[in-house]
C-alpha cells in the first residue's frame, strides 16, 4: 500500500534552454529537449526515487503523452490512477536560462478534468501514517477532494501552494496541515490572506521573528515551510506543535550544488519531505526538512524535470 498519495498534474514539459530568458519580442536561438513533468507527476517522482512507496492520481488524455506517463510510473514502481480524459494530456511550455532559472507557460488540457469523484476514489484507500501531498495545477474541487480525502484517514496533508497565480481561499488552507510555498507563492498567499504586501524577492531578507509572525497568520493551526532557492528554507510551527523540533521556527541554509536546471526543484523538495515525513514518522521535522533540501539540491544538478529526481539506494 502506498506510503505517499500526490494527486496532481502530469505535463509534457518542452523545455528550450536559452542564454537569457526572452524579453517581450524578442527571437532568440536555444537547443530544445522535451520530457515528463507537471508538478504532481515530478513530486510523486521525487517521493518514489526517495524511497516511499507511491501513488499518484491525476487526469491523462488518450493520446502518446498520457502513454508516456502510464509506462513511466509502471517503470518507476509508482501505482497510477489516472482519469480517462477527452482532453489532449497537459503540456508546458519551458524556457531555461545559463543560470538554471526558468519561466513556464501550462496547458493545463486533461489535467483540467480530473474530478472530485474520481479522487475520491483512487484515496479511498489512504491509510493513518500516510502522506497525502497535493498542489495547484488540478481543478481546486479535485485538490480538496484529495485532502480531505487524507484528512478522514488521520494522515498527514501537505498542500504546496504552486503555482503562485492560482488564488486559493480559507477553506483550502484550514485543509492543509503543512504548506510549502516558495517566496513568490508566500508573497501571493500574505497578500491574499493576511492583507500584507511583500514583494517576493524580499521575502528571503525578513528576520525570522516576522517571518515567523506571517507565517502564524496565515496557517495558524499548521506549520509553513517557505522555500527560499538559494536561500535554503524558512520553517514556522505552530506553539502547541512544533513537530519534534527544539524550536517553533529556523531558517536551513541550502546545500552548494553545481546547478544546470532548477526546474522541478521545489517538486523534487516537496516529494522528498512527503516522502521523509512517510518512512522516518519519529525524526524531528529539522531532519525531514535537511533531507528534502539535500534532495532537491541534487536535482538542479541534471536537466529536466521528473526525470532529474535522483534515485536513492533501498533504505
Ligand atoms: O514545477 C515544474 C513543473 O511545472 C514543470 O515540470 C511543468 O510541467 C510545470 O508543471
Amino acid at each position: 500500500m502506498a506510503s505517499v498519495h500526490v494527486v496532481g498534474s502530469f505535463n509534457v514539459d518542452h523545455v528550450w534552454r536559452v542564454a537569457t530568458l526572452p524579453a517581450p519580442g524578442a527571437t532568440l536561438t536555444g537547443s530544445y529537449a522535451t520530457g515528463p513533468g507537471g508538478k504532481g507527476f515530478n513530486q510523486a517522482m521525487a517521493a518514489r526515487r526517495a524511497g516511499a512507496a507511491t501513488a499518484f492520481t491525476c487526469a491523462l488524455g488518450e493520446d502518446a503523452g498520457g502513454q508516456w506517463a502510464r509506462t513511466l510510473c509502471a517503470a518507476d514502481g509508482i501505482t497510477l490512477h489516472a482519469a480517462a480524459s477527452p482532453a489532449p494530456t497537459g503540456t508546458a511550455g519551458i524556457y531555461v536560462d545559463a543560470q538554471g532559472r526558468n519561466c513556464i507557460v501550462i496547458g493545463p488540457g486533461a489535467n483540467a478534468t480530473l474530478t472530485p469523484g474520481f479522487v475520491a476514489g483512487a484515496l479511498a484507500d489512504v491509510a493513518a501514517d500516510a502522506v497525502v501531498l497535493a498542489q495547484l495545477e488540478s481543478p481546486l474541487d479535485a485538490v480538496a477532494q484529495a485532502l480531505d480525502a487524507g484528512r478522514a484517514a488521520g494522515a498527514a496533508c501537505l498542500l504546496n501552494p504552486a503555482p503562485a497565480n492560482v488564488a486559493i481561499d480559507e477553506t483550502m488552507l484550514v485543509r492543509a496541515d503543512i504548506l510549502t510555498p516558495n517566496e513568490t507563492e508566500f508573497a501571493a498567499l500574505l497578500l491574499r490572506h493576511v492583507g500584507e504586501r511583500i514583494d517576493a524577492d524580499a521575502v528571503a531578507g525578513l528576520d525570522q521573528p516576522r517571518l515567523h509572525a506571517l507565517c502564524r497568520e496565515l496557517l495558524p493551526h499548521g506549520s509553513v515551510v517557505v522555500t527560499l532557492g538559494a536561500s535554503g528554507c524558512f520553517v514556522s510551527h505552530p506553539d502547541h506543535r512544533p513537530r519534534g523540533d527544539t524550536n517553533a521556527c529556523y531558517r536551513i541554509a541550502a546545500e552548494p550544488a553545481q546547478v544546470v536546471d532548477t526546474t522541478g526543484a521545489g517538486d523534487a523538495f516537496n516529494g522528498a519531505l512527503a516522502a521523509s515525513l512517510a518512512l522516518r514518522p519519529g525524526l524531528p521535522f529539522i531532519e525531514h526538512i535537511r533531507f528534502a533540501g539535500h534532495y532537491a539540491g541534487r536535482s538542479t544538478e541534471h536537466a529536466g524535470a521528473a526525470l532529474a529526481m535522483p534515485l536513492l539506494p533501498a533504505t
